[in-house]
């Protein structure tokens, strides 16, 4: 590769990953083709070794403690559920849709990686007001809400007198690997408690869980009466918030209705991707080096993922969930940022535009809006002087607002890479799921932290037990 070549817009399979966007080869402060010609064989190696890490899962060898936990099979699960596994899927969409004909509001119970992927899939993927939909309009699927997500009394206080309000008529799925996170071992309790007085003694049908074998959360489920066939395993060798193509994802999503397979799909093109050996042909490590390059050569250690369009803002947080929790280890780890334009635009675009030089932009959009588009209408009374825009859609305004956005930045040699889905439908989330937490491995195996696992949050969760536990407050 030559300088100032046109790098990469990879779009083979859907998602593209354009590292052409406004100057990111820049001499001064952009990428270095000899810098990337350096990392490059170094990620050749780290993908490897990714590939590795489940191969030692797969043949049950011992794990090397300086790579324990090793939670690496989210790597070849899509391939499994299409295939050798597909039972499971079968059994997630047959439950939901059981659980879907007993109930129209279901409460999500969930913290962390065990709730930002379902929220991810119902922001981007469902009517952006599918809660106030009547239930023909949302395909007859039922209205979600999430929770456990916080320790918040108004929150659940709020969230129950609304399922009071409507009636009988809901069901809970409660997510916990652990199965002993306080978070949602609490609203569990509570909301069993409410459903117990809404349904009376059928409410246990009107539970589904996710959790390890055996967990807490698991022996209180079959004390309680929850059949066999509505408790799914969260498997041992996926991390939480490596989950999200696990039932920890796709049973909230097969309740929705979307298309599970579909997700599944665009994982497993995904992976097809990262097995390829070029950098004009492998987004997964050519958004890798870029990150990383970045940081490590032009300080740029906070990582703006700018979402155009508020049905990314969710994908974005799983994002910083993913990355933070993941690389940020041993003074380790970029800063992670989501931000919605324009909305930010309003409040962060300043800092952006004129602050400090320790940001790597990277737009996230859809080509095209999922919904049809809004026109503005032209007016006799044209005070506001919009007459001018008439004809033009809501989405034409978002779109110069990206590109001027960019130019923008780029004026001022600030740097923007992008992610663009041609249509924010399953297979192309499924795609940028995979191709992030394969990204996430990725880089943790270059800057040599363990990926999985997250020691870091253990000391809040000591100190708040010794604070439950009769410490003065
Ligand atoms: O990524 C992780 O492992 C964490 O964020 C967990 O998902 C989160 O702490 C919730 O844990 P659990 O699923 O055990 O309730």
């Amino acid at each position: 590769m030559a300088e100032g070549d046109s790098v990469i817009r990879y779009d083979a399979s859907g998602v593209i990953v354009d590292l052409t966007a406004a100057g990111t080869w820049d001499k001064e402060t952009g990428l270095l083709a000899d810098d990337v010609r350096w990392v490059w064989p170094r990620l050749l190696a780290c993908r490897d070794e990714v590939l590795a890490d489940v191969e030692t899962k797969v043949q049950g060898n011992p794990v090397p403690p300086e790579k324990d936990p090793l939670d690496s099979r989210f790597v070849d699960l899509p391939e499994r559920l299409l295939g050798p596994e597909k039972k499971l899927v079968d059994q997630w969409i047959v439950t939901a849709d059981r659980f879907v004909s007993r109930v129209d509001r279901v409460v999500v119970l969930g913290i962390g990686g065990s709730y930002m992927g379902a929220r991810a899939m119902f922001e981007a993927c469902c009517h952006p007001y599918h809660n106030e939909l009547p239930r023909d309009r949302r395909n007859g699927r039922p209205r979600l809400y999430f929770e456990g997500n916080n320790v918040d009394s108004d929150a659940v206080r709020g969230l129950l007198e609304l399922l009071e309000a409507g009636g009988s008529d809901w069901g809970i799925v409660v997510i916990s690997k652990s199965g002993s996170t306080l978070e949602t071992a609490v609203a569990f309790r509570v909301f069993v408690d409410a459903l117990r007085s809404a349904a009376g003694n059928r409410f246990p049908e009107r539970i589904l869980a996710v959790s390890q074998q055996n967990s807490r959360l698991w022996r209180l489920c079959e004390a309680l009466g929850v059949s066999r066939t509505q408790l799914f395993e969260f498997p041992d060798d996926v991390g939480g918030r490596f989950s999200v193509l696990t039932a920890v994802g796709l049973l909230p999503a097969a309740i929705l209705g979307l298309d599970v397979r579909a997700l599944l799909q665009g994982a497993a093109a995904a992976n097809a991707a990262f097995r390829r050996d070029t950098f004009d042909e492998n987004p997964v490590l050519a958004y890798t080096a870029v990150c990383h390059l970045m940081e490590l050569r032009r300080q740029a250690c906070i990582r703006v993922l700018s979402t155009w369009g508020k049905r990314l803002e969710a994908v974005g947080l799983w994002y910083d969930q993913l990355l933070s929790e993941s690389l940020g280890k041993n003074g380790q780890g970029a800063t992670p940022l989501t931000v919605v334009n324009t909305r930010d635009l309003h409040s962060r675009g300043q800092q952006h535009q004129e602050g400090r030089r320790d940001k790597l932009f990277t737009n996230l959009f859809a080509q095209t809006p999922s919904l049809p588009a809004v026109s503005l209408p032209r007016w006799e009374n044209d005070q506001d002087e919009l007459n001018s825009l008439a004809g033009k859609t809501v989405a034409d305004v978002l779109t110069a607002a990206r590109l001027g956005t960019k130019e923008a930045y780029a004026q001022d040699r600030r740097r923007t890479a992008e992610i663009v889905v041609p249509r924010l439908d399953e297979r192309a989330l499924g795609e940028l799921f995979q191709m992030l937490m394969l990204a996430t491995a990725v880089e943790g195996r270059l800057i040599g932290v363990n990926p999985y696992g997250q020691p870091g949050v253990e000391a809040y969760k000591r100190c708040m037990r010794a604070y439950l536990q009769g410490k003065n407050v």
